[in-house]
């Protein structure tokens, strides 16, 4: 596994589990993230929005693995930031997730007209040293900007629909003249395009003896970003961090970064309604 270091020194796997509907029991839920930690997975990523925040700490309590050793990321939904209850929000998930305190804390969504305000919240909640890292989720440049002019405590996270269709190379460099890590959802580029088809990453992977799931989830590491794959079923959770024994050349990446065609398969950040 690679780590890298947030700008306040929290040290973070750079692939990890993405959770968004991985279960649609609690206890599909509880066994998706026991066999995650079984097979290594040290990086968990969870959200009010997905209400699974229970059986995942129910998991992570009770995996034996010491609670240091896993970092659990969670988000602060649209609906608590519009209400003004942001702290009664992030106290809902400490109590449901129930692991003494939370790595990373996200905005999950820019709200129109509360970036600052929410990011002052969040400032609190990190002095609190209940979540050690707080940071962004789904911000544009021009979120981030509005966001750092008035910030005290710098984010130190961007997490975004981040794939080869969705390259976002000028956000990337954004963040990381900002000394901000960008994460990528839906790495894969999730069920709904046939990103995975490509014949271009098909044929990458036969030259390693990888999958083109490995030859993108490597290609998002070596760009520096951080990698949150859903899979609830353990082969695939095997084989996607299985990715730090190669790696693509330059070439490699070109052909990657020339699937690119600015696609996102979920919402613009812009047009989100809360
Ligand atoms: P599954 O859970 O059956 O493995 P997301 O976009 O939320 O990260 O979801 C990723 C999607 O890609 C899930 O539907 C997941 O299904 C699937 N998936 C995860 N890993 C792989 C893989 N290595 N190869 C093919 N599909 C994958």
């Amino acid at each position: 596994m690679d780590y890298t270091l947030l700008n306040n020194g929290v040290k973070v796997p750079m692939l990890g589990l993405g959770t968004y509907r991985i279960g649609k029991t609690d206890n599909d839920v509880y066994n998706a993230i026991r066999t995650a930690l079984d097979v290594g997975y040290r990086h968990i990523d969870t959200a009010t929005l997905y209400a699974n925040e229970a059986p995942i700490g129910k998991a992570i309590r009770e995996s034996g693995i010491p609670r240091e050793d896993i970092f659990v990321t969670t988000k602060l939904w649209g609906d608590d930031m519009v209400k003004n209850e942001i702290q009664q929000a992030f106290d809902r998930s400490m109590q449901l997730l129930d692991i003494g305190y939370i790595d990373l804390y996200l905005v999950h969504w820019p709200v129109k007209g509360k970036l600052v305000s929410t990011w002052h919240e969040m400032e609190k909640i990190y002095a609190s040293e209940k979540a050690k890292a707080i940071g962004l989720s789904n911000h544009l440049q021009h979120h981030l900007e509005e966001i750092l002019q008035e910030a005290n405590v710098l984010p130190t996270v961007n997490q975004v629909e981040m794939h080869p269709y969705v390259v976002l190379d000028d956000l990337v460099d954004f963040c990381k003249e900002n000394a901000i890590v960008c994460e990528a959802w839906s790495p894969l580029g999730s069920n709904k395009v046939p990103l995975l088809e490509e014949k271009i990453l098909k044929d990458i992977g036969e030259k390693y003896g990888k999958l083109p799931a490995q030859v993108v989830l490597r290609w998002n590491i070596e760009r520096g970003v951080i990698a949150i794959p859903k899979s609830s079923n353990k082969e695939r959770q095997t084989a996607n961090l299985d990715i730090f024994d190669f790696q693509l050349t330059k070439e490699d990446v070109q052909l990657i970064n020339s699937l690119d065609k600015n696609y996102r398969t979920g919402i613009h950040p812009d047009e989100i309604e809360f």
